[in-house]
């Protein structure tokens, strides 16, 4: 089986819910500590064996272009002022991995984003990780997925149980345990209407997909939120191929929402030696500890 090597963001979303932060800077941008939500996706898609990062962009998203490129003069300003330390973090975000940048020219759905880098991604299998979603994991989610394709073949996807109300955010999945914590998946819909989902088991921004997905891409019709959504082409590609789903060890900081954003910068400042007395200080000015 072929091995993995492409890891594909996109990042052509509006990100109307951090407006107005985004209105003239890209979500992905929005930093987790000190470094932007798509370094941490990036991380972890080296360390699941990925070479090759390609970024589908939509408009106003040069600056990770800028973020992922060779920044001369910053390298050039650090040296001249005896900031070594920085230097090296600076120039050593070009070098996570070979990156290539596709455009998506209008924001018309997640599963258009993937089709707008079939070009660059040629007939290989691929990781795509949703920038917004971050997980912290002793072995990289990315690698749990693939881990599993490689056992089973096609596709995998990363879920986890969700409540009842919250089914209707997510893609859902119908599926069956083969072994403890992989589902082989007989069906997927896209956010389903209140009490009508299959399973509590939602998708998260995180699959490793058969070359044949962009075949079902090429065919798709608008779905729900009238968006051309990925969740319809991997049903349609069921039919060819199988798809796994996997229940991931680790954590989902879900930095898609103002609220979660805050929530993953407390918790993993809380956890950062450098960090931990700055939060620390907040929660006792606030008497809250
Ligand atoms: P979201 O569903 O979070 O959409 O996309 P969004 O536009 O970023 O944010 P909201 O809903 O307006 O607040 C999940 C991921 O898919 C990308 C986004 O950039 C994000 O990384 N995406 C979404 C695209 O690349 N293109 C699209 O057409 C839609």
């Amino acid at each position: 089986m072929d091995k993995l090597e492409v890891a594909i963001f996109p990042v052509g979303g509006v990100g109307t819910r951090f407006l107005p932060a985004t209105k003239n800077m890209p979500k992905e941008m929005m930093p987790l500590l000190n470094r932007p939500l798509i370094q941490w996706g990036v991380e972890e898609a080296v360390n699941s064996g990925c070479t090759n990062v390609i970024i589908v962009t939509g408009e106003g998203k040069e600056a990770i272009k800028a973020h992922f490129s060779r920044s001369f003069e910053l390298e050039a300003f650090l040296t001249a002022h005896g900031k070594e330390k920085y230097r090296e973090i600076v120039s050593s975000i070009p070098a996570l991995a070979r990156f290539s940048f596709a455009k998506q020219p209008q924001p018309l759905g997640l599963g258009h984003a993937v089709l707008c880098a079939e070009r660059l991604c040629k007939e290989r299998p691929f990781a795509l990780l949703l920038p917004d979603d971050v997980m912290l994991a002793d072995k990289p989610v990315t690698a749990q997925l693939e881990a599993v394709r490689q056992k089973y073949g096609g596709s995998a996807i990363a879920l986890q149980k969700v409540s009842d109300e919250d089914t209707q955010r997510y893609g859902v999945v119908d599926a069956e345990e083969i072994e403890p914590g992989v589902y082989k998946i007989k069906s997927l819909v896209e956010k389903p209407k209140a009490g009508t989902a299959p399973s509590n088991f939602a998708v998260m921004g995180r699959y490793v997909l058969s070359p044949a997905i962009f075949r079902y891409l090429r065919s798709l019709q608008p779905g729900a939120g009238g968006e051309y959504q990925l969740t319809d082409a991997i049903n349609a590609m069921l039919a060819e191929e199988p798809a796994y789903g996997v229940i991931y060890e680790g954590k989902r900081l879900d930095c898609g929402i103002t609220e979660g954003w805050l929530k993953a910068n407390l918790q993993l400042a809380l956890h950062d030696t450098g960090m931990r007395e700055a939060a620390l200080e907040v929660l006792k000015e606030e008497n809250i500890i």
